[in-house]
């Protein structure tokens, strides 16, 4: 959850740090602290609060030295106060520790450690685990972090220093990322490639139960076990400008207005016009595999659960193959029935949240195939699948989810053709697939084009407390992620509903406070949708309606119209969701919140 950054080489750490730190606040930001080893001492130094409260502490007397660690907060165990912030300190203060994830016997570890004379300043589990670091430590740092992890159950990225040993960086992993940085003579590590990317692009991914040994002369990795592993350097393709704003003045409103580009990236070099199909070898799903599928779950959390929503109506109405959406948390704490026939399908822009990766570790345990819908390269989902698609839909930053969600529909509406054309989709409708979806990228770009429009209705509305979302077929997975995106980025109540289903309670709450907004393109189903707008209008209610060119029904019934273009039924939402993208983000705007950083959230949920 947190940003992890580390450094050694020749270069002052202080300014490294705090850069990084910057460049991943996004990732949990409720405190914030370094510790650099400087002489024969280490210097720590911590803050409450975004990471500018820090860097105000630190102008004009930062610490010196060349080995450092930093880190961003996002508590599981202690409120976000100052002692609480890492980096935490063993016995003797002279070894600093900072961590992503949560040691589950945190609480055991704890009571022995103070049984055996130890003290501790803060509520954390990370100091837990400094202070286990320290009691190992015989002058050999790396092996007294390996006895100690040894001894740790739960979800760890780390990093160490001690001043006893003060040009050596140790890191370490088991389930919260950890990447290491190949400089010049210089070494990295970080939670995430952006804190990275402007030192060198030459990267690590290390993997569940590896560590990491540093110094200015060389890097190794190993297991806990102390055994060497051999690992690949990737490089990153991300630069920094893909990162940064690109002068839009919120990473979510950027990513917005790259969803033309980033559709067309999903989809680059899979759409076959000429056979209606896709390739998709990355699946690594050859054809009798793909028929020997006889059950699909997709497991997923928050939009990209909803995106798996969709991918729901896809799968089972044109490939004809039972699929169910499963709530990651709940599916791994669940019995579910799976066998070779189980086809599991894990869907995560950031490939580390930790209940969706929970739940593939059981879904894999109990011998299903499975596949990643993943945005970030190298992420852990991504290696932990059997095979997979890359969005490739570049960094998302915002922590409300935009361009991963239609990236994540696209890729789905793929590995539905892909099935599809296996079993009963001709190769007329796999050329119209396939020319609706290639259509798609020009068809955001023409929504885009009317944003003001979406401005002006979100300022007639943004007073509003309360929100209901309705859409039906395909489309109410759409009101579902409207309303999240609205509760997520401006605090203000939203629901998704069924639009037939509001008559059975939701209908009690209409009335002239209550924006309805309703996805109603003219679909199969548009005429169904239209008694339900009449039943809103007959209660006084304030409807929104998003529908396409030539209504006249529902555009006569409502306050305000947003027209998007047509396209197929089941691809709809790729198009519908735009402007509720664009209506959260202005009425948030509007309410003064803070878009990118909504309070309590974090960009990638890697705690349970
Ligand atoms: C979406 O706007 C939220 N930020 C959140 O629900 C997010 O979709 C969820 O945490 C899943 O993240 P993932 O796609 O990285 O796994
Ligand atoms: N569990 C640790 C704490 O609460 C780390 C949380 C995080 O990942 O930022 O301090």
């Amino acid at each position: 959850m947190c940003g992890i950054v580390g450094y050694v080489g020749p270069r002052q750490a202080t300014a490294i740090l705090m850069d990084g730190l910057k460049r991943m606040e996004y990732r949990g930001y409720d405190s914030a602290g370094i510790a650099v080893i400087n002489g024969d001492g280490l210097t720590v130094r911590k803050a409450a609060g975004k990471l500018g409260v820090l860097a105000e502490e630190l102008a004009g007397n930062a610490p010196t030295g060349r080995v450092g660690i930093g880190h961003t907060r996002w508590a599981t165990h202690g409120a976000p106060t100052t002692p609480n912030a890492h980096p935490h300190v063993d016995r003797s203060g002279r070894i600093a520790v900072i961590h992503n994830g949560i040691i589950e016997n945190a609480n055991d570890l704890r009571k022995a450690l103070v049984a055996r004379g130890h003290e501790f300043t803060s509520q954390t589990d990370t100091e837990v685990l400094a202070h286990l670091i320290g009691e190992f430590y015989d002058g050999n740092l790396e092996e007294a972090v390996a006895a100690a992890l040894r001894d740790v159950d739960g979800a760890y990225g780390i990093c160490v220093i001690s001043a006893d040993e003060p040009d050596v960086l140790v890191a370490a992993r088991n389930g919260s990322p950890i990447i290491l940085g190949i400089g010049d003579d210089e070494y990295l590590v970080a939670s995430d490639q952006s804190a990275l990317v402007e030192h060198t692009r030459s990267v690590i991914y290390l993997d569940n139960g590896e560590m990491a040994v540093m110094t200015p002369k060389g890097y190794r990795v190993r297991s806990l076990i102390s055994r060497r592993v051999d690992k690949p350097i990737n490089q990153i393709e991300w630069d920094l400008e893909t990162i940064e704003r690109g002068g839009f003045e919120h990473f979510m409103l950027k990513e917005i207005f790259e969803q033309p580009e980033s559709i067309e990236n999903t989809m680059r070099g899979h759409l076959l016009e000429e056979t209606g199909n896709v390739r998709v070898y990355g699946l690594k799903l050859d054809d009798d595999q793909v028929k020997e599928i006889k059950r699909i779950i997709i497991t997923a959390c928050g939009t990209s659960w909803h995106s798996g929503m969709i991918g729901k109506y896809m799968l089972e109405e044109l490939a004809r193959v039972p699929t169910d959406v499963e709530y990651a948390s709940e599916f791994r704490y669940r019995n579910p029935i799976i066998d070779e026939h189980t086809l599991v399908i894990a869907i995560s822009q950031s490939g580390e949240t930790a209940d969706t990766l929970a739940a593939l570790l059981e879904a894999k345990q109990r011998g299903a195939r499975t596949v990643g819908l993943v945005n970030v390269v190298g992420s852990t989902i991504a290696r932990e699948v059997d095979g997979g698609l890359y969005l490739r839909c570049g960094p998302e930053i915002g922590v409300a989810s935009t361009k991963a969600f239609t990236s994540q529909v696209a890729a789905l509406a793929m590995v539905t053709l892909r099935f599809a054309r296996l079993k009963e989709m001709s190769l007329l409708d796999g050329k119209r697939w396939v020319e609706a979806l290639a259509a798609l990228p020009g068809q955001v770009r023409e929504i885009l084009s009317r944003a003001d429009e979406v401005k002006v209705l979100a300022e007639q509305f943004a007073d509003a407390n309360n929100a209901l979302y309705l859409g039906r077929g395909v489309n109410f997975p759409t009101a579902l992620e409207g309303a999240l995106k609205l509760k997520e980025i401006s605090y203000v109540h939203a629901e998704g509903y069924p639009a037939a289903e509001m008559k059975h309670g939701p209908i009690a709450l209409i009335d002239d406070a209550m924006p309805v907004i309703v996805v109603a393109p003219r679909d199969a189903i548009y005429g169904k949708i239209v008694s339900n707008v009449q039943e809103v209008r007959a209660r006084g209610g304030r409807i929104i309606a998003i529908t396409n060119p030539g209504d006249e029904e529902i555009s006569d019934l409502a306050d305000a119209t947003f027209v998007v273009p047509e396209t197929l039924d089941l691809l709809s939402p790729i198009l519908t969701v735009i402007p509720l993208q664009l209506f959260s983000y202005y009425v948030a705007l509007r309410r003064g919140c803070n878009v990118d950083q909504p309070r309590n959230l974090a960009k990638s949920v890697t705690v349970e």
